[in-house]
């Protein structure tokens, strides 16, 4: 895709048709990203197809070492092993890559960046930033004001996750069960490892047999800890796939330094970036999936004390994200716009 734009980046899309990848497309065209050229990439079985961008179909071509030739800025979300082959492969012909992978994240050398919180750490890049973790985006994006003011020294996270956050084949597998279910069908999945109709389950990553927490409560928990630049954070997950299409939802208990009101929370959250309080305690309505779907910002709402900690230094939150925008699209496009 050519717009003659010769100092705008070209800018190429490693994963273009999964489920994130689409969700990048809407983003940089929904936010005018400057490009002089995108590159849509796949495995081979895509070959063949084109994509909607900027009223033109755009083709996607396999990833290939020289499909990357020339290319400013790279955004992977194909995996965690297509990111570890190719995108040193991308930084080595130039390009800076926001991966979405887990493939790097931990890396010392590799900054994990939520714009709201961390947007000076992309400085020190060299040539890949990861994209964290979307639990872990959805959560901590909420508690880093309230973390600034007061700080946070012990955490528990309980999610509620979409099947958006396990690709687009089990958001297939979700929709498909479930009328399989409505309709007296037997239906084996092959995606996810349970029955995910009108089920629940803790997350499809594998136990640690020592600690017996699951990867991506491990992945939320050191994530967390090194977004906020506290390793030493007291932080606990727990980690549970919901049937719900797109975004996930978080329970958020913590305890802060100094005794904290939820008054104080809802000031702090008043027109901080990226969040929006939805907290109606006479109608009942508070965060849900249904009302984050498609939606830029995370809600946040049920702010109370927790009554299991009479000090007063702790609140109990819940909040919702679109795991596929600001747990994962969203937040990368951000990061690229830091690059401009
Ligand atoms: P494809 O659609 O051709 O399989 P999701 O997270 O929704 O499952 O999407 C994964 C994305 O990663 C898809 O765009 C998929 O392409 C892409 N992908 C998977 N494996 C590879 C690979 N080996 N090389 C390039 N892209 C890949």
């Amino acid at each position: 895709m050519q717009s003659g734009r010769s100092a705008a980046p070209v800018v190429a899309i490693a994963g273009a048709t999964g489920a994130v990848g689409i969700e990048l497309l809407g983003c940089l065209e929904r936010r005018n990203f400057p490009l002089s050229e995108l590159r849509l990439f796949a495995s081979a079985r895509s070959v063949g197809k084109t994509l909607p961008f900027r009223g033109q179909a755009v083709p996607v071509q396999e990833l290939t070492e020289k499909g990357l030739e020339g290319v400013n800025i790279g955004l992977f979300s194909a995996g965690s092993s297509t990111s570890k082959k190719f995108a040193p492969v991308a930084v080595s012909k130039g390009a800076v890559v926001v991966d979405n992978s887990s493939a790097f994240r931990m890396n010392g050398d590799v900054p994990l960046v939520v714009p709201e919180i961390n947007p000076g750490a992309i400085r020190a890049h060299q040539g890949i930033i990861a994209n964290p973790n979307c639990a872990a985006i959805i959560s901590i994006t909420p508690l880093w004001p309230i973390h600034r003011a007061n700080r946070i020294r012990r955490l528990i996270i309980s999610t509620y996750q979409a099947a958006s956050g396990a690709g687009a084949a089990a958001m297939a597998e979700l929709s498909e069960s479930t009328r399989a279910y409505l309709d007296g069908r037997e239906y084996r999945n092959t995606v996810l490892p349970h029955p995910y109709a009108f089920n629940l389950f803790s997350h499809n990553t594998t136990v640690d047999p020592v600690t017996g927490y699951n990867e991506e409560e491990t992945k939320v928990i050191q994530e967390t800890r090194k977004i906020f630049g506290e390793p030493e954070m007291r932080v606990s997950a727990t980690c549970v796939r919901v049937p719900v299409l797109r975004a996930h939802c978080v329970s958020l208990t913590f305890e802060c330094e100094r005794p904290i009101s939820p008054a104080f929370v809802r000031d702090s959250l008043a027109g901080a970036p990226g969040v929006k309080i939805v907290d109606d305690v006479e109608k009942n309505y508070f965060p849900m999936p249904k009302d984050a779907s498609g939606q830029d910002p995370i809600l946040v709402g049920r702010i109370r004390q927790d009554v299991s900690d009479p000090s007063g230094h702790s609140i109990a939150m819940f909040v919702a994200g679109d795991q596929l925008l600001k747990g994962a699209a969203l937040n990368a496009v951000q990061i690229a716009e830091q690059l401009l």
